[in-house]
């Protein structure tokens, strides 16, 4: 890297085509500090990239840890540090699925202790905590030492504390099982990376695919657009401290029981 490049900031975006990821992009896009942003999906970009030079997309599976390395290490030769990392990723239910591109199973959430299987139980964790783990100890290599920022998304059903409903099994347990690996990573991230905030983030319900099964209940003015759950992300990102680390905040900015 340039002596010049020294100022550059650089984002970068996991899970960049759910329904809250492209929003994220088209609003970390828009802030003006950020020369690049990486922006990775299992699939090519569903949002537009054409006029917007910033965003330099990836299409791999974001869960593959052997991937994930090779990703790491290849910014890491260009002398890329991340100032922000936003993981927007996570599943609540899934169509099963098997053809040439794709090969899933179903997932819906469990009301009762008989409808928990252990290869449903397994996508969950695969995807809410490890895809998160595999990520949080391949970035520490690559944040940005005089600051940075990474957020999970998370959800508040995932707090141990405030769980009065039951029900959700492994999308809770998953989520649960984030906090606490965010909340370990920062304990290692204070010593080797000190001005790094790790924070999990509840983005209240959004209207997405995610929640669309389970919106009939919502009241109007409780369903977020992807843009107003966003627009608070960054805002909080902005009055984060590392000595504060970690955090596990909602929408409001309000912290949330662990
Ligand atoms: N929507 C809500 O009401 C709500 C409420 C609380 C918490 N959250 C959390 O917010 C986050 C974003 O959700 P969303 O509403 O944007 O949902 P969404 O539109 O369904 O997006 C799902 C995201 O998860 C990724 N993903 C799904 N299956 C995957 C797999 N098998 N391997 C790797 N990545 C996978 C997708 O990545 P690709 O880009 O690769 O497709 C995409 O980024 C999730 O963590 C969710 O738990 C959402």
């Amino acid at each position: 890297m340039q002596d010049s490049d020294n100022d550059k900031k650089y984002a970068l975006i996991i899970g960049a085509n759910g329904g809250i990821g492209q929003e994220i992009v088209k609003q970390v896009c828009a802030q003006q500090r950020f020369h690049t942003v990486f922006t990775l999906s299992r699939s090519d970009a569903a949002f537009s990239v054409e006029g917007n030079s910033k965003v330099v997309h990836q299409a791999m599976d974001t869960s593959n840890e052997t991937a994930v390395k090779a990703f790491t290490k290849d910014l890491k030769k260009q002398g890329v540090q991340l100032s922000l990392v936003i993981c927007a990723t996570g599943i609540l239910h899934q169509q099963a699925s098997s053809n040439a591109e794709e090969n899933t199973i179903g997932l819906k959430p469990e009301k009762r202790l008989e409808d928990i299987h252990e290869q449903q139980l397994s996508e969950y964790f695969r995807i809410n905590s490890i895809l998160p783990a595999i990520w949080l100890q391949n970035l520490v290599d690559i944040v940005d030492k005089k600051g940075a920022s990474i957020v999970f998304f998370s959800a508040r059903v995932g707090s141990i504390s405030e769980n009065g409903l039951g029900g959700w099994y492994g999308y809770r347990a998953s989520k649960a099982a984030l906090n606490m690996l965010v909340k370990t990573a920062a304990i290692e991230y204070q010593r080797r990376k000190p001005n790094t905030s790790l924070m999990c983030y509840h983005p209240g319900t959004v209207d997405t695919g995610l929640s669309k099964p389970f919106q009939a209940n919502v009241k109007p003015e409780k369903l977020f657009t992807p843009e107003f759950t966003v627009n608070q992300l960054l805002s909080i990102c902005t009055q984060l401290d590392p000595e504060k680390s970690p955090y596990y905040l909602d929408w409001g900015g309000k912290t949330i029981a662990w």
